[in-house]
């Protein structure tokens, strides 16, 4: 029997493309830009099963194009807004995420953009890296505290929950909002108490997103956000770029309506609006969220489990469409 025929969008870390090898005919597409939309419908036809990234868009028409002997799309990436799930369960297709390896490696990041954006870390090593005359000054590049400040973590998930335990370390007071409550268990360990939106904007000192994507987050934060916001707020975004509205958030930076934007996530990837690009108070990285050795790792070989599963009939680990689930 032949082996099944797996396609991956990207090239991903050699330990799970190993494993993959030794059961399936593996296709790794290799373009550094990501594959156009017109090869990507040609480069799927045929496969059993494909790993994709949050560049690739899944929906019919590339399920169509794939074939009907395609059993799983495995998203190599938590957020799966790139991915149409009732697409897939109408095609009979599994559709998988990589969740909880993530989280951890996630919360560093959206931590690391806060405290750089609060103590204006990217402006400060642009000032070096200029060669600027300097001597040490009392008023010099002053920022604002994190510690023992308010955080207000707006999605409440495994990621928004990993910021709220870090933020505990340092002393800071937590309110959350989210659509749901979260179990009294889950406020308890992490200190956290809901809020609803616009009393977390006028409280939090830093905020911080954690949401999906999804019709109702999208411009969650635009002019009348960042108005409510306190002057010296920081904001931080290590989600998806279309929750906030970047040209508002530009207007907001440049008009010191708020003090400072951590972004990893972007309106239109992989452009950034290139006010951002000239504001000292925007500290800007390009989607690293969780890239580490070890969660990329673990990202890829949760995707690899996920295709395994569905190859073996079993139910995939982190399965988004139980309805598609037959076995
Ligand atoms: C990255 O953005 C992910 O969703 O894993
Ligand atoms: C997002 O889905 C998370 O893990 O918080």
């Amino acid at each position: 029997m032949s082996q099944p025929d797996v396609l991956v969008t990207r090239p991903i870390m050699d330990a799970p493309l190993a494993r993959l090898r030794e059961r399936c005919d593996v296709t790794v597409h290799e373009n550094e830009f990501g594959i156009p939309r017109d090869e990507l419908l040609q480069v799927v036809q045929g496969r059993d099963a494909l790993i994709t990234m949050l560049t690739e868009k899944v929906d019919a028409e590339l399920l169509a194009a794939a074939g009907a002997q395609l059993k799983i799309v495995a998203n190599h990436a938590v957020g799966f807004d790139n991915v149409n799930v009732p697409d897939c369960t109408a095609a009979g297709v599994l559709a998988t995420n990589t969740p909880d390896v993530l989280t951890e490696t996630t919360a560093d990041t959206a931590f690391s953009l806060i405290l750089a954006a609060a103590r204006r870390v990217g402006e400060g090593e642009r000032f070096l890296r200029e060669g600027t005359p300097w001597i040490w000054g009392p008023l010099m590049m002053l920022g604002q505290d994190v510690h023992h400040k308010t955080i207000g973590v707006v999605g409440f998930g495994r990621i928004g929950q990993a910021v709220a335990r870090r933020a505990a370390g340092f002393g800071m007071t937590v309110i959350y909002s989210d659509a749901v409550r979260l179990p009294a268990k889950v406020e308890a360990e992490t200190g956290a108490t809901r809020v609803e939106l616009d009393e977390l904007l006028e409280r939090a000192d830093v905020i911080s997103i954690h949401t999906n994507l999804t019709e109702e987050t999208r411009h969650l934060f635009s002019h009348e956000q960042f108005k409510r916001m306190k002057p010296t707020a920081v904001l931080v975004n290590t989600s998806r770029g279309p929750v906030v509205d970047e040209a508002a958030l530009a207007d907001a930076l440049e008009n010191d309506e708020i003090f400072a934007a951590g972004l990893d996530v972007f309106e239109q990837e992989p452009s950034v609006n290139p006010r951002l690009l000239n504001l000292e108070n925007a500290v800007v990285i390009p989607h690293l969220g969780s890239a580490t050795v070890d969660t990329r790792n673990a990202m890829g070989n949760l995707a690899v489990d996920n295709v395994f599963a569905a190859i073996d009939g079993t139910r995939p680990p982190t399965l988004l469409n139980p309805d598609a689930f037959t076995g």
